[in-house]
């Protein structure tokens, strides 16, 4: 877990004020849920998933219940649904941290924010394709160039399972020669080997069944409808068979946005897809749902790769140098930031030369000197910090006077 310091702490505001203007301007309204949750809730993500097997921060409260921090957001969104009923379409949006216990590395970390999005009772392919964009469009405003759209469809339930089945023969007949974690993996979600990495393991993921024979025609007219509706954005995409995603609940389109400079296990910038069943498992109707959350830290680790999207702290108009030591050092700077300007003060009366570094350590436009003689005549020092010299004005000029210079 991570403390983000100014100025860096700027580029996470604007990134969350980004998204909110490119969803809030499709019709998502924000849904704020507890960071900590019922732990069934979580264990609905599926029993298969390191997420929840391994990686939940989960523990017994003071009175007895089982809880935990939220892993990722999807979940609680179906909860959330299940126990308000909003009318449906239903769609939301949602930022701030989750928590998962990972081995801790460069854009893998144990609190992690992301932002996403989730919609809930639409089937609709044409859904598929606005949510993927809207992720797309978001990339685009911070700038970052290199992400790689690529998409899947693990098919409806019933293709899915029989994937899974097919998936299961092919590996066991490998037997041995598959890795040991690949062996183990196998016995909880045989999908999931298709994630692995490992030299051993190439071959006979490279002659694995491949999901597309396993579709129903509606889950083949699903899928080609969202790769025609990229196309006619004009979001260039590939499609990756065997993306399979870490988490158990996704039913027909699954995507990722992969890029940065990061090792392949972490150069996920976000992801989502379908769960059709999922509101259900929590209780709530049979509902259709669909959703991304991009990772902030990564995608911030992202920018700086690319060099866009960088810092841009509010510059302050002004920093007040008082030498007088009287009460208007305070209420100039009180009017500075009443009018709507940035301003900066020096405390403890320290000496004029210790306060003029402050006031150039700030970044300020001007120093705003308070001397006694000045003070006395109804003026003040104005100082431009990036050169050039200092002038005498009135008291009662000074707000035109930095505003008019800013
Ligand atoms: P996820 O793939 O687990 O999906 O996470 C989405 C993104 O969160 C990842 O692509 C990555 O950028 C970031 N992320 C995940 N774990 C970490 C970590 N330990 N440290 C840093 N960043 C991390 C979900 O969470 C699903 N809820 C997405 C979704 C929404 N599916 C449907 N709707």
């Amino acid at each position: 877990m991570r403390d983000i310091l100014p100025p860096d702490s700027d580029r996470w505001r604007r990134f969350n004020s980004i998204f909110t203007e490119v969803v809030e301007a499709a019709g998502y309204g924000q849904l704020m849920t507890p960071l900590i949750e019922d732990v069934g809730v979580f264990t609905r993500i599926g029993e298969a998933t390191d997420v929840v097997t391994k990686e939940l921060y989960a523990f017994e409260d003071r009175g007895g219940r089982h809880v935990s921090l939220r892993p990722e957001l999807t979940a609680s969104v179906c909860r959330a649904y299940a126990q308000h009923r909003p009318t449906p379409p239903w769609k939301v949006w949602y930022t701030g941290p989750n928590f998962r216990q990972e081995k801790a590395q460069r854009g893998r970390y144990r609190q992690f924010d992301q932002v996403g999005v989730e919609v809930l009772g639409v089937d609709d392919a044409d859904l598929d394709v606005e949510v993927i964009a809207l992720a797309w469009d978001f990339y685009r405003q911070l700038g970052l160039q290199r992400v790689d759209l690529v998409v899947n469809s693990l098919g409806e339930p019933d293709d899915r399972a029989r994937y899974v089945e097919a998936l299961r023969t092919h590996f066991e007949a490998a037997g041995d020669a598959l890795t040991e974690q690949s062996r183990e993996t196998l016995a909880k979600n045989p999908l999931r080997v298709l994630d692995s990495k490992r030299e051993p393991d190439a071959p006979f993921i490279a002659s694995a069944p491949q999901i597309a024979e396993f579709y129903s025609d509606d889950a083949s007219a699903h899928f080609a409808r969202v790769q025609d509706g990229l196309t006619a954005l004009g979001i260039p995409f590939a499609v990756e068979p065997k993306l399979v995603r870490g988490l158990d609940y996704y039913r027909r389109t699954i995507f990722e946005f992969q890029g940065g400079t990061l090792d392949s296990a972490q150069n996920a910038l976000g992801g989502g897809g379908r769960y059709d069943g999922l509101v259900e498992a929590l209780g709530g109707p049979p509902t259709p749902g669909i959703g991304f959350a991009l990772g902030v830290d990564r995608t911030l680790l992202a920018c700086d790769d690319e060099g866009v999207f960088a810092s841009e702290p509010r510059p302050l108009d002004a920093f007040v140098v008082d030498t007088a030591g009287g009460s208007e050092a305070l209420t100039i700077t009180a009017e500075l930031r009443a009018a709507g300007l940035a301003a900066d003060r020096a405390f403890d009366g320290r000496s004029m030369k210790a306060q003029m570094k402050l006031a150039n350590r700030s970044g300020a436009a001007f120093a705003v000197i308070v001397g006694t003689d000045e003070l006395a005549a109804g003026a003040v020092v104005v100082k431009p910090m990036a050169g050039g010299d200092q002038q005498t004005i009135p008291r009662s000029d000074l707000i035109p006077h930095v505003k008019a210079q800013r």
